[in-house]
């Protein structure tokens, strides 16, 4: 079937079988590899993106419950990695093999989206996503900084 998806400001016309996840949508379809397949059972979160502004895990989004949806993706974060979460990550030099990045970046870009100035309490609530390197702590330090307070 032949849908029009919102992905980071652009339309994109794919066609895809009802039921086929966002997450592959993205990837193989729409070309936006910075969205990973980790273990397809929303339970890592390496696979977050945003939806109208929401954190959601895309390997469990299949296609007909998002079309008219808008989708935002790593790669929307900024041109030219001057997000300041982007910032962030590479001044706290967060990532280990990386893998789980780009879920922990959307993940909390949702969460200052909704609470600019979170509580360690409002980040530890809001980043769920498993870091197999054990990057956690720098993540953290990361999102205070991102958000104008002193990294912890
Ligand atoms: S791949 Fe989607 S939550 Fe793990
Ligand atoms: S940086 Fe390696 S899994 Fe998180």
């Amino acid at each position: 079937m032949r849908y029009e998806i919102d992905v980071n400001g652009q339309r994109h016309g794919v066609d895809a079988p009802a039921d086929m996840p966002l997450l592959w949508v993205l990837r193989d379809l729409v070309g936006l590899t910075g969205t990973k397949y980790g273990c397809g059972v929303a339970a890592c979160g390496a696979c977050t993106v945003l939806l109208d502004g929401q954190a959601v895990r895309s390997c469990q989004f299949p296609m007909e419950q998002y079309a008219g949806q808008k989708v935002a993706t790593v790669e929307g974060l900024s041109p030219d990695r001057t997000h300041p979460l982007q910032l962030a990550w590479i001044a706290e030099q967060v990532p280990q093999c990386g893998y789980c990045q780009s879920g922990m970046l959307m993940a909390a870009h949702a969460l200052l989206r909704e609470v600019p100035r979170p509580t360690d309490a409002q980040i530890d609530a809001a980043m769920t996503n498993l870091c197999r390197c054990g990057t956690l702590p720098r993540v953290r330090r990361a999102i205070r900084r991102a958000a104008g307070m002193a990294p912890a």
